[in-house]
């Protein structure tokens, strides 16, 4: 197939920064190739699963006919929906409702009236309900309560109009605000796909060819791809991919770009859950983010010892991570790195100047606030370096040092192996900064190997033991200090996420201003202690609140007297909030188990969805 491919990224409608941004993560995927569609779409969507997993759909064409097959739940078998996948051409979609509750008729692809295109969305149409009206006025009925279908009303409006679907798309797709990214199947058997903000890359096969959400989707069957921008639109058809500007039609040439997917499988491996894999995988993931060489290493550091500023972003567990670097930064090479909120740019975002670095830390590659933050800074001609997991996502491409975890995918919403592993990328960084570059790879090479022999049944049955102890909490303390009060703040949003409960992280030294009020007969306190300078510190906290009543549950590598509970954990030395944190990861794990609860998707979450 002919790949003629066109793009225009010095004209964009809109950019991360004019627009507002509200991210639904959603997962597109679409095919061309010999045979299979629907299997490989349904494999392409399990795989973009952690984007969305409210309700699906898919959409072949055979004979003509475009057919739709719809479900709620998770992504099933689809032999439940055909015998024969003869199908050569289709597209899908993976969704986490935001307009219109999870049903069958609000899941996508939604059908043109006449049923000549189907189309699917990952965004929103944030001027649904003008759109709406207008086209209500005009005689059209709808069929679902989404936004999406109002992008489907307009492209028919306009194609009484316009001279040819690709013209009707794109004066639909103009007046669309918001971040929206299309997907079309036609009758005559071509797809459409635009972007606007949710990302859309292509991959290009021997005789096949797939569009979607990530490259990850497709990374079993090839490593070409094309990477397409802001306000392109791409056009797969008889002759191959062509890429369009939105902006005035016109195309240009393209290479192929090659990408590295190394661990590409995303099976349980025979673990019940997907988190319990990957908390398992950390002792080799941690190993696998410090692989860097000095020399690879050596732009980033320049960059740090000439920056005015040095600023850590990211967004939830990012964030925590982004803390935790910038703290190594300044604890271990004198650098006087802050970590900044993604999501508060507009309040710093005018600070940023030209020699100014900011490392931006995500697992997605494509948070909208922590691209966001990015733009901010580019637009100030600061430099950008990232530490991202996902292979070919947007936050490495935008970045002067793009540094990658390589922790292999992260199925499960929860983050923990990537957290980890920005931790252990954070620790390289500022030890080779200092001077000390072999040591951090040694030692973490040591804790990597001392992880082996911590995993096992001893320690996941006393933490199940623990978590059953603490399922009628409702309210529960997690209390840190320096190297530990990022890990107690993640702990922290670990319970939360899969127990549904009420934990707090706060340094230990806020005990006293303030939290100790909080504290009741039996409230759960955890206290991470490490063999370190503030260890002392934190035994006097756990004695100030078990005087209060608390029930005090220490996460440390050596029991002492005060606490009720123990868990003990590896001695890392520097890697040691790494061995803490893992604690927390396990007991959410076995808390969402014995609660009933879904570890993997947890209620209400979506991967990396941002909302301002
Ligand atoms: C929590 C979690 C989120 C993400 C955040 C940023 O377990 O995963 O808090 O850390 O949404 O996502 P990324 O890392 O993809 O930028």
């Amino acid at each position: 197939m002919q790949l003629v491919i066109v793009s225009d990224i010095t004209r964009r409608k809109l950019d991360y920064i004019n627009v507002t941004l509200i991210l639904k993560m959603c997962g597109i995927f679409g095919y061309k190739g010999k045979k299979g569609a629907l299997n490989t779409i349904l494999t392409g969507l399990k795989r973009l699963e952690y984007r969305g997993y409210d309700s699906w759909g898919v959409s072949s064409l055979k004979k003509g006919k475009i057919s739709v097959a719809k479900k709620v739940g998770a992504i099933g078998d689809i032999k439940v929906l055909e015998r024969e996948d003869n199908a050569v051409i289709g597209i899908g979609h993976t969704r986490w409702a935001t307009h219109g509750g999870v049903t069958k008729v609000n899941a996508h692809p939604h059908y043109a009236s006449d049923k000549s295109f189907v189309l699917a969305q990952n965004g929103i149409v944030e001027n649904y309900q003008n759109l709406k009206r207008r086209l209500a006025a005009r005689g059209y009925k709808f069929i679902s309560e989404t936004d999406t279908e109002i992008i489907v009303r307009l492209i028919e409006d306009e194609l009484k109009r316009s001279k040819g679907l690709q013209k009707a798309i794109i004066w639909a797709f103009k007046k669309l605000q918001g971040r929206n990214t299309i997907i079309l199947l036609t009758k005559a058997g071509r797809i459409f796909a635009v972007r606007n903000g949710s990302p859309l890359v292509v991959g290009v096969g021997k005789d096949e060819i797939f569009i979607a959400s990530d490259t990850l989707s497709f990374a079993d069957k090839t490593d070409d791809v094309i990477f397409v921008d802001n306000l392109e639109m791409v056009v797969l058809d008889d002759e191959g991919v062509n890429i369009f500007r939105v902006s005035d039609g016109k195309r240009r040439k393209y290479k192929l770009q090659k990408l590295d997917h190394r661990d590409v499988s995303i099976d349980k491996a025979g673990f019940p859950h997907y988190m319990l894999k990957e908390i398992v995988e950390q002792k080799h993931t941690v190993r696998e983010a410090v692989q860097y060489s000095i020399e690879e290493l050596k732009g980033l550091m320049k960059s740090i010892k000439s920056a005015k500023n040095v600023y850590t972003v990211g967004s939830g567990t990012a964030s925590f991570a982004a803390g935790q670097i910038a703290y190594f930064l300044r604890k271990y090479a004198s650098i006087p790195a802050v970590e900044l909120k993604a999501y508060e740019v507009d309040s710093y975002k005018q600070l940023f100047q030209k020699n100014d670095l900011i490392i931006a830390v995500s697992q997605s590659g494509e948070t909208a606030d922590t691209i966001e933050a990015i733009d901010a800074a580019k637009a100030r001609e600061a430099k950008v370096a990232s530490i991202v997991n996902m292979v070919g996502s947007s936050i490495p491409r935008m970045s002067d040092y793009p540094f990658f975890t390589r922790s292999g995918p992260e199925i499960c919403v929860v983050s923990t192996k990537a957290f980890t592993s920005q931790v252990a990328w954070g620790l390289l960084l500022a030890f080779s900064v200092a001077g000390k570059h072999k040591f951090v790879k040694r030692s973490i090479e040591e804790f990597s190997k001392k992880l082996e022999k911590y995993f096992n049944e001893d320690l996941f049955k006393n933490i199940r033991k623990l978590a059953k102890e603490l399922l009628r909490k409702e309210h529960i303390f997690v209390l840190g200090r320096e190297q530990n009060y990022y890990m107690s703040l993640e702990g922290a949003l670990k319970l939360k996420e899969t127990a549904y409960k009420h934990a707090e992280g706060f340094a230990s030294g806020e005990l006293k201003h303030g939290v100790i009020a909080l504290i009741e007969k039996r409230t759960p306190v955890f206290v991470i202690v490490s063999e370190d300078d503030v260890k002392d510190d934190l035994l006097s906290a756990a004695a100030e609140v078990k005087a209060r009543g608390a029930w005090v549950i220490g996460i440390s590598s050596k029991n002492n007297e005060l606490f009720d509970n123990f868990i003990p954990t590896v001695d890392a030395g520097i890697a040691d909030p790494i061995a803490k944190v893992i604690t927390f990861q396990l007991l959410a794990y076995y808390l969402a188990v014995e609660l009933g609860n879904t570890p993997d998707k947890p209620r209400n979450l979506a991967k990396s969805v941002t909302v301002k």
